[in-house]
């Protein structure tokens, strides 16, 4: 398998690095990593720096959002689809719309059009009535809307199992199924 990770300016860089490391695993990762999330990353983990190395090792490719001419901004790149996660409120519109305007969302954009897995990890609080519209857009196009909302039922140890939980959701979509969370079996009677 062949996947697209687009990480972006949204709160979650630690999200997106995790799922990195369990989908480097199983597959050939492509990496597109947007200007914005260099900058959230400055907030959200030890070093931009360091973050970028983790990414670099655990991807194929990696590219800037400006590297349009990546094999990923075509069609003819055979991927097995694409995730983005963290995904901001932008690159949400932008992938609602057909924007394309930087290399994460041309990607999006090339697994659209190529009826290919999409899979947002879309991340605000609360979301306006302009994202609950783009995402219920998207879902009808054939996206995956999986946001990191909190579970509680599979009584999670901190916030690595809360974050091991999302990236399982998101794994699952691929059908990829690596234990990251125990599964609901039914109540005590
Ligand atoms: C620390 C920080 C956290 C942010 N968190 C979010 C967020 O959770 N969701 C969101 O939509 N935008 C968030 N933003 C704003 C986006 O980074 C901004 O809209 C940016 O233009 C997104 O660009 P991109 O989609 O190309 O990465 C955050 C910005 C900063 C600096």
């Amino acid at each position: 398998m062949r996947i697209t990770l687009a990480i972006t300016g949204a709160s979650g860089i630690p999200i997106g690095v995790r799922l990195a490391e369990e989908l480097s695993e199983e597959c050939e990762l492509i990496t597109v990593v947007s200007d914005s999330a260099l900058r959230v990353m400055d907030e959200e983990t030890d070093s931009r720096k360091q973050t970028m190395g983790v990414l670099k090792s655990l991807s194929e490719e990696i590219y800037r959002e400006d590297m349009i001419d990546a094999p990923v901004a075509s069609g003819s790149f055979r991927t097995d689809g694409m995730v983005v996660c963290p995904c901001s409120m932008k690159t949400l519109s932008g992938l609602a719309t057909g924007r394309s305007s930087n290399l994460v969302e041309r990607a999006g954009d090339v697994c659209l059009k190529e009826r290919r897995k999409l899979v947002l990890v879309p991340r605000e609080i609360p979301f306006s009535e302009i994202h609950l519209k783009n995402m219920l857009d998207l879902s009808r196009m054939g996206v995956d809307i999986v946001p990191p909302v909190l579970g509680f039922y599979f009584k999670p140890d901190g916030i690595d199992d809360m974050v091991d939980y999302i990236v399982g959701k998101v794994l699952e979509r691929f059908e990829i199924s690596k234990g990251l969370y125990n599964e609901w079996e039914g109540g005590k009677r």
